[in-house]
């Protein structure tokens, strides 16, 4: 039989019948179904369907080891988001709401004491963010590993501007305390945008998207026992946060980074007086 629009579908599908592991057969059956429905829908043309290859390809040929096209991709679609929040819902339970990794967590963080400062350079306003880790019951989780990165006060990560940010600075892999707590100094971080010299760029730029995101710092929060949860703290009042480029932002992550003017507390924790602060504690969920 020849290939047809009416059969293209089942044609494809039946390529895949013997696949041998059912879950690669079920995610083939939906791409070629949806994928074909995209196609009959929007009818490119050959030039278009030459130039969407092209835009893919440019999106791979972009990637190294310091930078994720594809995630970016994935992102500015809210696809990430979307797998974020399906993940969140069938494992997560009281934890934490989880939100997306991005692009820039491409270097281990160097491993630090609390109370270390992630900020290597100067400038930027000094702050202190503080927290604790637990279950849903409020059970401390001892050693529990945070892992924390974000861009400085111009938004910029340390490997977007190498010239400018030893690698590691912005960056701190901390083990929370006996009562599951755990603080470290850093500066407040920018709204920045995400990076626009790419396809990426040039997809927002022709459908007229901004590419901003609100001031955050990342989090990874993970312990022996417990679902890992990968997700940021924003930064109240910042620009963006109705409109994030990347669709990541829960009301419930926001924090005010007040201002502290105690010159003792800035003292003992080596900070400038004054200076702002964020709590941020973090329930993780049990496994199984
Ligand atoms: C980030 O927050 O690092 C980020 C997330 C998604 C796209 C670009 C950057
Ligand atoms: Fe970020």
């Amino acid at each position: 039989m020849d290939f047809s629009e009416a059969d293209s579908v089942d044609a494809v599908v039946a390529s895949f019948a013997d696949t041998p592991d059912p879950r690669l057969r079920e995610v083939m059956t939906s791409l070629v179904t949806h994928l074909h429905g995209f196609l009959r829908d929007s009818r490119p043309s050959l030039a278009e369907w030459e130039t969407a290859i092209g835009f893919l390809t440019a999106i791979g040929q972009k990637c190294d080891e310091h930078r994720q096209e594809f995630i970016l991709f994935s992102d500015v679609l809210g696809a990430s988001m979307l797998v974020e929040t399906m993940e969140a819902e069938r494992q997560a339970g009281d934890a934490t709401s989880s939100t997306v990794l991005g692009p820039f967590h491409v270097v281990a963080s160097p491993e630090r004491a609390l109370g270390d400062s992630i900020s290597l350079v100067d400038g930027g306003e000094p702050c202190l963010i503080t927290g604790r880790v637990t279950a849903p019951d409020g059970t401390p989780v001892p050693g529990a590993r945070i892992d924390v990165w974000q861009a400085d006060e111009k938004g910029f990560y340390d490997v977007q501007v190498p010239d400018a940010q030893p690698l590691g600075n912005g960056r701190g892999l901390f083990a929370a305390d006996d009562d599951g707590r755990y603080h470290f100094r850093s500066i407040v971080p920018a709204h920045y945008p995400i990076p626009t010299d790419g396809p990426v760029g040039q997809l927002l730029t022709a459908t007229k998207r901004h590419p901003y995101r609100p001031a955050h710092v990342h989090f990874i929060v993970e312990a022996e026992g417990y679902v890992p949860v990968t997700t940021h703290v924003f930064v109240a009042g910042s620009p963006y946060l109705d409109s994030d480029a990347v669709f990541a932002v829960k009301q419930a992550l926001v924090r005010d980074f007040a201002p502290v003017d105690d010159a003792d507390t800035a003292d003992r924790l080596g900070l400038p007086n004054p200076f702002r602060r964020a709590e941020f504690d973090v329930v993780l969920q049990p496994t199984g």
